[in-house]
């Protein structure tokens, strides 16, 4: 085993905290990431850190961290740039954005989830609307769309014209490929809060996979897979090909590693070699998670390198890397650091 500064590359087998991975290599980050500052916010990607802190600007100004979720992720949907989440997510086969969001509140356990959703650029916000204005946890297709029409949420346009021309390409020259699934062709904002109580909220949006089928449904507005939020553990989100997180429960995976004593980073780790160890494909999932639990430590990791998460407290916003599992003779995937 040799142990460096940014994490620790292991041929066959690793330890982390007495827990055994095998068959993969694992490129952690030394020291389990903890902070005592609150709230504490984290999510998938980059992008996520501008979602970040309008959430922390909503708990500022006296908001809930429901409103936090909702409002945070309500800029990565409006975000017409972004092609993998709300208004310019890359349509369908046939050019119909259709869009998948989840929402959970921690203290009471509620969820609410909105899948195949057309024409409303914020998913999330009727996802919260299902939670908290009807008896159902999900609403699909025409139902959700005439469900967040009567709660008064506008019908427009979400095919961007940045959106068509990819649609048009994919068309012309490339079907076959994006629709196996390619990782360019989605992205997903998964954001998690533990707050100055210590109750635990989480929201998850989507356009899914580019160019899929009409009516495909990944794993972003599926509880227990895109996101899942424990109030007395911690909570997890998800990014990546959706149909390898659904058959695996991921979110709820990493929610149970947590209970059972592993740190955010380790039980992100530990359900990926899980669902490795028993999948066709391996190692080649294609899925990546965050994670934080009660005590204020977060962690994150994927399958292979490149898949960063953004994290922000009161004193501090930063974007990290995650720890990554690849095959064994891939090369090092490092990790940067955050000071709290
Ligand atoms: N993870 C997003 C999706 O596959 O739909």
């Amino acid at each position: 085993m040799e142990l460096s500064r940014r994490g620790f590359v292991t041929k066959g087998t690793a330890i982390i905290s007495g827990t055994f991975y095998n068959r993969h290599e694992v490129f952690s980050n030394p020291n389990i990431r903890k902070t005592m500052s609150r709230p504490l916010i984290i999510s998938t990607w980059p992008f996520g850190e501008a979602a970040n802190k309008k959430a922390m600007e909503v708990i500022n100004s006296g908001g809930s961290s429901l409103d936090a979720v909702e409002k945070g992720i309500n800029v990565t949907e409006n975000d017409k740039e972004n092609t993998s989440v709300g208004i310019g997510g890359l349509p369908n086969s046939e050019g119909i954005v259709q869009l998948d969001a989840c929402i959970m509140n921690g203290p009471k356990h509620e969820a609410g989830s909105v899948m195949g959703l057309e024409k409303i650029r914020n998913p999330i916000s009727v996802a919260r609307k299902v939670m908290e204005h009807t008896r159902h946890v999900q609403l699909v297709g025409k139902g959700a769309q005439k469900f967040a029409c009567s709660q008064g949420f506008i019908k427009e346009n979400l095919l961007t014209e940045k959106s068509k021309k990819k649609w048009l390409e994919w068309k012309k020259d490339n079907q076959k490929k994006s629709l196996e699934g390619s990782s360019e062709n989605h992205d997903t904002i998964a954001l998690l809060i533990l707050d100055e109580d210590g109750n635990l909220t989480g929201g998850c949006s989507t356009s899914g996979l580019a160019f899929k089928l009409p009516g495909r449904v990944g794993d972003s507005p599926i509880i227990g897979s895109g996101l899942y939020v424990d109030n007395e553990i911690g909570a997890a989100g998800a990014t990546g090909i959706g149909e390898n997180v659904l058959r695996h429960c991921c979110s709820f995976m990493i929610v149970e590693f947590m209970r059972q004593g592993l740190s955010p980073e380790e039980a992100c780790i530990q359900a990926i070699q899980r669902a490795a160890k028993i999948d066709p494909k391996g190692i080649d999932l294609n899925i990546f998670f965050i994670a934080l639990d009660k005590t204020g430590r977060y962690g994150a990791a994927g399958t292979g390198k490149g898949f960063q998460y953004s994290v922000t407290t009161p004193k501090q916003s930063g974007i990290l890397d995650s720890a990554a599992l690849s095959d064994i003779d891939a090369g090092p995937v490092g990790g940067n650091e955050f000071q709290n």
